[in-house]
């Protein structure tokens, strides 16, 4: 089939090597001319486990190119929408791209001639967003689907290959949504062969089901934070009782890691969204439950801090502080939303002298100017002369760090786990003060 994908960002372009992974001819289309240049020489602009493999090979292949002109899209018969859907002032998602998108395609949608054209959304968007965007693609003959995007970063490839479940969101009209279903079905069959749900509904459910199990994982991640902070209170152990009550099925043991919260591109800003949506709906007390996760999220950041005073000295100014990680999470050289940049800033807010070092992202941090606190390429060079060790995120590189090897570089030997990673015996045998989120 041919397919285009608006936007070539990280959901766009993974999406569009995907497609052409599963052998149909796509063009990614994007306004950012760097980025087009990259992808067509089979360059990922971004740290991506996976995906510089499947876009050299299918860019080789000649499946798949990359344009900034929208004319190119003209005779695809699926055309997704994978721009960004960022945060405005308000909390609410700004539509901006989203509804470029749709003005830079409109030209020259209803042009196949292989059989029923689909545009298909897949940015997260405020409930009611594909209904008024369908409207708009109407004149041209096209249905509008909506086919929410699941992917984690570093597992971008994969669960866009091997997705826990799809999702349609399909038009209410009967015979426009069945053509539009075998599109997909036939555009994702060797994912549906492979046994992986496929689940129809109307545009409403499906817009929220994205947004709804991405308030899910922010909630779960927050109420172990939570937990975390009563067992410090009370000198319990949270990873125990995250064990404990993961083993129930119906609670299940993945996202109740305790720490320094969540990050990213995505489920921080998209609490914000859905309670702006909410609030807009007139129904915003029925997600007041999400500004809570907000403030817990924010709060365990702060409790780093707190550790830091009480094994330090309530004067941190002129300490040594190595914070570990920048990206949001392991293997991606995210930054958005970044935990552990969040604890770096608020140390040097408070005069500590600060390194950071980060697998991934230390080469960008180097690159910009007027940083407030130093970037290591290594991580002995981090640790060199350290009052405090800090595990802002839990690469691998840190967690199978020797700490015998730290406890000769550093000044003093205390760590503080915010990712709770760290082998604690073998950091204490090492002769340091070691220091989790929850662990007495
Ligand atoms: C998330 C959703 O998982 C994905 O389905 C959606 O499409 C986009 O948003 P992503 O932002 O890539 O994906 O990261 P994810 O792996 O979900 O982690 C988010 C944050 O939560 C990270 O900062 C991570 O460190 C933190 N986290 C995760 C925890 O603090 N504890 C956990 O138990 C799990």
């Amino acid at each position: 089939m041919r397919i285009s994908v608006i936007g070539c960002g990280y959901l766009g372009a993974v999406h569009a090597a995907s497609m052409a992974e599963l052998g149909h001819t796509v063009v990614g289309v994007d306004v950012d001319a760097r980025k087009v240049e990259l992808l067509s020489q089979g360059k990922a602009p971004f740290f991506e486990p996976d995906f510089e493999d499947v876009l050299r090979r299918n860019v080789d292949a000649g499946r798949l190119t990359f344009t900034t002109d929208y004319a190119a899209i003209a005779g695809a018969q699926v055309h997704f929408i994978g721009v960004g859907t960022p945060q405005s002032e308000t909390g609410a998602a700004n539509l901006t791209y989203v509804n470029a998108a749709i003005e830079g395609m409109l030209p020259h949608l209803g042009q196949c001639t292989d059989g029923p054209e689909v545009v298909a959304g897949k940015s997260t968007v405020p409930v009611g967003t594909a209904a008024r965007l369908a409207e708009q693609v109407a004149p041209t003959g096209v249905t509008l689907v909506w086919n929410p995007e699941f992917l984690r970063e570093g597992f971008a490839v994969k669960d866009t290959l091997d997705p826990d479940r799809m999702v349609y969101g399909l038009p209410d009209d009967e015979r426009a949504a069945a053509d539009a279903q075998a599109v997909l079905d036939e555009l994702y069959r060797p994912i549906i062969e492979a046994g992986k749900p496929r689940l129809v509904m109307d545009y409403q459910t499906a817009e929220l089901v994205k947004i709804s199990a991405n308030a899910f994982l922010a909630t779960k991640i927050s109420f172990i934070n939570a937990m975390a902070q009563i067992c410090d209170a009370a000198d319990a152990d949270v990873t125990a009782l995250a064990g404990a009550i993961g083993l129930d099925d119906r609670i299940g043991k993945r996202f109740l890691r305790a720490g320094i919260g969540f990050g990213g591109g995505c489920l921080p800003k998209d609490i914000r969204a859905f309670q702006a949506r909410a609030n807009e709906l007139g129904v915003g007390e029925s997600l007041g439950f999400l500004a809570e996760v907000d403030k817990v999220n924010d709060a365990v950041r702060h409790s780093v801090v707190d550790t830091a005073r009480r094994l330090l000295g309530e004067d941190l100014a002129g300490k040594r502080v190595a914070v570990l990680g920048a990206a949001f999470k392991p293997d991606s050289d995210d930054m958005r939303n970044s935990p552990a940049l969040d604890l770096a800033q608020e140390f040097t807010d408070l005069s500590a002298s600060v390194v950071v070092m980060d697998p991934a992202a230390s080469p960008i941090l180097a690159d910009r100017e007027g940083l407030p606190y130093e970037i290591a390429s290594s991580i002995e060079a981090a640790l060199n002369g350290a009052d405090l060790i800090v595990l802002g995120t839990e690469w691998k590189q840190f967690t199978t760090f020797d700490p015998a090897k730290a406890a000769e570089l550093v000044a003093r030997r205390i760590v503080i786990d915010g990712r709770n990673a760290l082998p604690r015996e073998d950091w204490k045998a090492a002769g340091f003060t070691y220091a989790g989120i929850g662990r007495r």
